[in-house]
């Protein structure tokens, strides 16, 4: 369903934007918005056709767009992503990891290495693209004010708030998504001025992972226990990530000095 922005159309103009699975589900919903909303985008991906495919599409809408095949699993892909897309755009200011990695599967039948994969696209994938993208996205970085340091958001679940059936692999990942996000949000917002954020999504509509984890019969049914007796949408988490990456979301400068106090007070222990 197409529906009006509740934002004004140029709330993220001259910004730009690197979203990592940015070429389907809900990261291509927030691509598209950030790039209605005037940012430039870049998007990465392991497959080249669904890159090509969402390119095509936000360029038919008029949004800067370019796509870079890589996957998060590997250093030097989140390099070589991050340092392109600094090269084609100039900076980045926001970076969105929406990676993830997803099969139904009981913990016996689970190999370790099943598991380890699932942590290394989502969790290490998620640090290993803020790791490398952090000389940019820091205040001072290239194209950025000496004061002001950009954005990073990851998008985990709910389903590690309890526990979900045939999922305690991507529970544990999104698990430690989120504490990723808290970590660096006290650190890198302290010491850098980069706000670090986190949504985490109930089920959403027309996504691979509701396609994987609800089938028709129990999407139908989990309705009757939902608050507005519908899934939520792509366009929903969207909205809320283009409030966070607009600059009406602004850290407190002030608790900063604080808190700078109270980390070198414990960096004689480090
Ligand atoms: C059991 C499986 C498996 C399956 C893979 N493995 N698929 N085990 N059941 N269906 C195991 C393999 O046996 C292997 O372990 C290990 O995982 C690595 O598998 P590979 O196929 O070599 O890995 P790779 O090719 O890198 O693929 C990774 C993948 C991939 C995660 C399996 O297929 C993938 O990314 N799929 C789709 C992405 C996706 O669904 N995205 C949407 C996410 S939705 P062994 O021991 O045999 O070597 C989402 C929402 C969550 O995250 C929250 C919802 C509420």
């Amino acid at each position: 369903m197409e529906w009006e922005s509740p934002f004004k159309s140029d709330i993220l103009k001259g910004k730009v934007a690197l979203l990592t699975g940015g070429g389907s589900g809900i990261g291509l919903g927030i691509s598209t918005e950030f790039g209605k909303h005037g940012a430039s985008v870049a998007i990465m991906g392991r497959r080249k056709s669904v890159l090509d495919s969402a390119v095509s599409y936000l360029q038919s809408l008029g949004i800067p767009a370019i796509g870079f095949e890589g996957d998060v699993r590997k250093q030097e892909d989140a390099k070589r992503v991050v340092e392109l897309t600094v090269k084609q755009f100039g900076k980045i200011d926001i970076l969105v990891n929406a990676a993830a990695g997803n099969f139904l599967v009981s913990p016996e039948d689970l190999s370790p290495n099943g598991f380890r994969t699932v942590l290394d696209i989502d969790s290490v994938g998620t640090f290993t693209m803020c790791h490398e993208a952090l000389n940019y996205i820091k205040k001072g970085g290239p194209g950025r004010s000496s004061t002001s340091g950009g954005m990073i958001l990851n998008i985990s679940a709910t389903l590690h708030y309890t526990a979900s059936w045939y999922q305690i692999h991507v529970a544990a990942a999104k698990a430690a998504v989120d504490a990723v996000t808290r970590n660096l949000a006290l650190e890198w917002g302290t010491d850098y001025d980069i706000r670090v954020n986190g949504i985490a999504p109930g089920p959403i509509g027309d996504t691979a992972g509701m396609r994987k984890l609800g089938p028709e019969e129990i999407s139908n049914k989990s309705k009757e226990y939902m608050p507005l007796y519908k899934l939520g949408e792509k366009y929903d988490i969207a909205m809320a990530a283009l409030y966070l990456a607009s600059d009406a979301d602004r850290g407190e400068k002030e608790q900063k000095e604080e808190r700078r106090r109270v980390k070198k007070g414990l960096a004689g222990n480090v």
